[in-house]
């Protein structure tokens, strides 16, 4: 099989879909790897390194389209790569297609087999392909947070972990699932006042385990967000549905009631938001501030950190990578359900029922 992997055009992403280390995996496996020039070097990978992993290196993108039978990506494919899809070809990258009806469509429209990264699920629920990226967003998401604080930024001038004699900053975090836990153990290691809030008893018991106590666990309801998110310095949005939009589940009101200059990091904002306010903005452009909450909405966030994402997610997504292109996409579909959840759309129909619902579609499973 031939492989292409395009440079991510998304505004300020450096990520790659594949290291050296890909490129001699597939290789090994008797697969050409076409990588654009210069695709790796926002992770700090240079060409030379592809090359002597067995990779070629295409100075054209539309070549690497033209040729490739699965072209592997990191985000979802932008408005000058709409031309380049090609009917029957496999699209492996993350989508959040519920969140994005034209996208949609184009790829129901161009006929190819689109397989998102974050729909891959685990018999145990969990997402495998997700949970590296949500670990570096959640991490990062108290950093940024920390940001939206300052004064110089809108934010209310307070220090996260307060100092002595002043206590620290309150945050609350809505989702205990990868995301969320990961921005608890760095919100709690700052030495932050931290509550999480989750719909699922078994997440906040697990959490309450693993810290030991040394926060506050509270069931997910409209009335104990409202409460929690009134006397919130920082609120992280870290919830999900698999598939389907984010619940808004902090409104407009919520907002009126905290203090001027808190702030909102939307982790979520990449199904769509959890806050009522929440839309997407970029690391050139992070923040916003409506009802006086400053808003981080980046839907790309490990985007920002780019050499640890890409060996992160590279690490989890090359198995099925692997898979796809030694079998063939129908074969590996059908040998594996666990990747048979990743398939979204093929050959012109939703396969993927939350993405279906989520815009009035039929679900035709694969
Ligand atoms: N912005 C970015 O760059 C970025 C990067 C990675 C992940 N994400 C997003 O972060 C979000 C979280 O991802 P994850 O991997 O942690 O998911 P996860 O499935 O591990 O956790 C989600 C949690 O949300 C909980 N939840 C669902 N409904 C809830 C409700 N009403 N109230 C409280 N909790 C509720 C679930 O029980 C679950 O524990 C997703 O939307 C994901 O797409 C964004």
């Amino acid at each position: 099989m031939i492989i292409g992997v395009p440079r991510e055009i998304k505004t300020d992403e450096k990520r790659v879909a594949i290291t050296p280390a890909g490129v001699s995996a597939f290789v090994g496996n008797k697969h050409v790897v076409l990588v654009e020039k210069d695709a790796g070097v926002g992770s700090g990978i240079l060409d030379d390194a592809y090359t002597a992993a067995g990779a070629q290196i295409c100075a054209d993108v539309k070549e690497i389209w033209e040729r490739a039978d699965m072209i592997i990506k990191v985000k979802e494919p932008l408005e000058p790569e709409f031309p380049l899809m090609r009917k029957g070809q496999v699209i492996f990258t993350y989508l959040h297609l519920a969140a994005d009806r034209a996208l949609t469509e184009k790829l129901i429209q161009k006929k190819v087999i689109a397989i998102a990264y974050e729909t891959i699920q685990l018999d145990d629920g969990t997402l495998p392909l997700l949970a590296p990226m949500s670990e570096v967003a959640g991490r990062l998401s108290i950093q940024m947070g920390a940001y939206c604080l300052e004064a110089k930024n809108g934010g209310s001038g307070i220090l996260l972990p307060g100092v002595s004699g002043v206590p620290p900053a309150k945050v609350v975090i809505i989702g205990a699932g990868i995301a969320g836990a990961s921005a608890c153990s760095v919100a709690v290691g700052i030495g932050a006042r931290v509550s999480i809030l989750d719909i699922n008893p078994a997440r906040l018991r697990y959490i309450h385990d693993i810290m030991q106590g040394h926060i506050s666990t509270l069931m997910s309801n409209p009335a104990s967000v409202e409460q929690a998110v009134a006397g919130a310095d920082l609120v992280i949005g870290a919830v999900l549905i698999p598939g389907s939009r984010a619940p808004k589940l902090i409104t407009r009101a919520m907002l009126k009631r905290m203090r001027r200059g808190s702030a909102l990091v939307d982790i979520a904002i990449d199904q769509g938001g959890s806050c009522e306010t929440s839309h997407p903005t970029t690391h050139t452009n992070p923040t916003y501030i409506e009802e006086g909450v400053v808003h981080y909405c980046v839907a790309n966030m490990p985007g920002a950190v780019p050499r640890t994402s890409t060996y992160a997610l590279t690490n989890a997504t090359l198995q099925y990578g692997l898979d796809l292109a030694n079998k063939g996409w129908e074969r590996a579909v059908k040998d594996n359900p666990i990747l048979k959840k990743g398939v979204n759309i093929a050959e012109g129909n939703v396969t993927h029922c939350g993405v279906a619902e989520a815009f009035g579609f039929k679900c035709i499973p694969v």
